[in-house]
């Protein structure tokens, strides 16, 4: 998929079989921001520049977290990896269509029991009823709710929605896993649970990961990469490799090795605010 736009709207977006490839290293980057901006209309009251020469590439496999203040653009910045959204300038390509989207909230249908919201993606890509309620079934389990697929959402805390959340995105199999701050809503404890939960379904599912966040130490436990942006418009102002091992064991939290790269991540975003 290949998403290009111009400022003044006269390009059309390049989408599916017929788009052009990038010309890419190996190993592929599944998504690959090239000189992007974005522009969004004010109506009247000016125009807001929301992100200006992103130059980013994800490389398939990868776990890249983006931090930054708080309307730099980093929700922007999935919607554009997404297709919800189109770059005013610059190119955003991503190799697959094999996407899932994770929302800050856990947007489930408050009528559909569990089973049936972990379904619902998979139903509206047009997945045959087999297959659906099969691989809802086994990401359901892998998210370890199987003992409530026929409860409503209203029944659960809010970390169980938001692991039925994860499990609906899981059921697409997707090559590429958007996550826009989807742990912000959660208590600190429930928070690392998921971290850990996250990266274990992240293991065992091989898949490219764009994450966003707020949190510096959830950025470099997670991650391979961190992208520190800068405010308004929003640059990548950093991008910086986080050396630890691919195990990320709770004890990785304690290690002197995360806390010096949690302190480098911060000094970054302090320099880029
Ligand atoms: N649909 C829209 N129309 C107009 N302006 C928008 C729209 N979406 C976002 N913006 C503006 O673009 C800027 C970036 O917004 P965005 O939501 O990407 O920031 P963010 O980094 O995700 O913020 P937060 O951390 O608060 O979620 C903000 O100034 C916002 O007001
Ligand atoms: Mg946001």
């Amino acid at each position: 998929m290949v998403l290009s736009d111009t400022l003044s709207g006269t390009s059309a977006a390049r989408i599916g079989p017929d788009a052009h490839p990038v010309d890419v290293d190996r190993p592929h980057p599944e998504i690959s921001f090239a000189g992007v901006g974005k522009r969004y209309d004010g109506k009247g009251s000016g125009d807001v520049v929301a992100l200006t020469g992103i130059d980013l590439q994800v490389r398939e496999g990868e776990f890249v977290a983006v931090v930054g203040p708080s309307g730099c653009g980093k929700s922007t910045l999935l919607r554009l990896a997404s297709g919800l959204e189109r770059p005013s300038s610059g190119t955003v390509a991503v190799r697959t269509d094999s996407v899932g989207f994770i929302f800050q909230e856990a947007t489930l249908l408050p009528w559909r029991k569990v089973l049936r919201n972990v379904e619902l993606s998979a139903e509206l890509r047009g997945i045959d009823r087999g297959t659906r309620r099969a691989r809802a079934t086994r990401a359901l389990d892998a998210v370890g709710l199987t003992d409530f697929a026929g409860k409503l959402p209203g029944q659960l805390s809010g970390g169980m929605r938001m692991r039925v959340s994860l499990a609906r995105a899981l059921a697409l199999e997707p090559r590429l896993m958007l996550l826009d701050e989807p742990f912000g809503a959660l208590d600190e404890i429930t928070r690392l649970s998921m971290q850990e939960e996250l990266l274990r379904l992240y293991r065992d599912n091989v898949f490219t990961a764009l994450f966003i966040t707020h949190s510096v130490s959830e950025a470099v436990f997670l991650a391979g990469r961190v992208v520190v942006m800068s405010a308004r418009p929003g640059r990548a102002h950093e991008v910086i490799d986080i050396d630890l091992p691919a195990a990320r064991t709770r004890e990785l939290r304690f290690d002197p090795a995360y806390t010096e790269l949690v302190s480098r991540v911060s000094r970054s975003l302090k320099e880029a605010c």
